[in-house]
């Protein structure tokens, strides 16, 4: 027997209602309420594409913490975002790491990127002195070893956490944030594609 108009239009719903939630469970599997997400790299060259795609999204006031064990890959990260920021401005120049300096400034026309290294920081308080505190206020911000900040980790920070297996090409990054601000970004750089752009 055909199926009535109402009944079809019943079926209908129910696909379209039935498909909506599965778009939701499975967005909030990648994204979930506290706004975390895993992508993994096989190559340097993959994890500086991931870099730049985060990189694109960021403005004034953006914290990006970036943990991890010596040689995981934060300084990398760091350039290769960093440079693809200069590089939208037709500049090309040399990233030299802040591990002495402590930070490294770039002027991005109309926002400031801050990229420090505090390995070398002993008493959080000299953020102040570094000027740290205001940059996180009104600058992009890049931080390698930011368990060093103490109480002056941004509660709106964006935690990368770059982890090392027994491969040594393969990293495992561990986006994560409290701020809902992140989840859009957070959200397209789920659905970009996985890899060099
Ligand atoms: N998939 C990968 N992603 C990132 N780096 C990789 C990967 N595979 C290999 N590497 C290598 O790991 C090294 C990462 O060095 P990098 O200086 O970025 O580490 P770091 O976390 O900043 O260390 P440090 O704590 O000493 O500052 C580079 O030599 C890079 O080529
Ligand atoms: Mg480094």
């Amino acid at each position: 027997m055909p199926c009535p108009v109402a009944c079809r239009f019943l079926i209908r719903e129910r696909v379209h209602s039935g498909l909506a939630a599965v778009r939701q469970t499975w967005h909030k599997l990648v994204m979930t309420n506290s706004c975390t997400l895993r992508l993994t790299s096989t190559s340097p060259e993959q994890t500086a594409a991931i870099a730049v795609r985060l990189g694109a999204g960021l403005g004034a006031g953006d914290v990006v913490l970036l943990s991890g064990p010596v040689g995981a890959g934060k300084s990398l990260f760091a350039r290769a975002l960093i440079q693809s920021r200069l590089a939208a401005l037709d500049r090309f120049e040399d990233v030299p790491s802040p591990s002495f300096t402590l930070v490294q400034t770039y002027d991005l026309d109309i926002v400031e990127l801050w990229h420090a290294d505090l390995y070398r920081l002993t008493d959080p308080h000299d953020v102040l002195e570094l000027g740290l505190d205001q940059a996180f206020e009104e600058a992009i911000c890049l931080v390698e070893w930011p368990e060093r900040l103490g109480a002056f980790q941004p509660a709106s920070a964006l935690h990368l956490t770059l982890q090392t297996t027994d491969d040594p090409a393969f990293r495992a990054l561990h986006f994560s944030a409290v701020d809902p601000r992140w989840t859009g970004l957070l959200s397209k750089l789920a659905h970009s594609q996985h890899g060099p752009t």
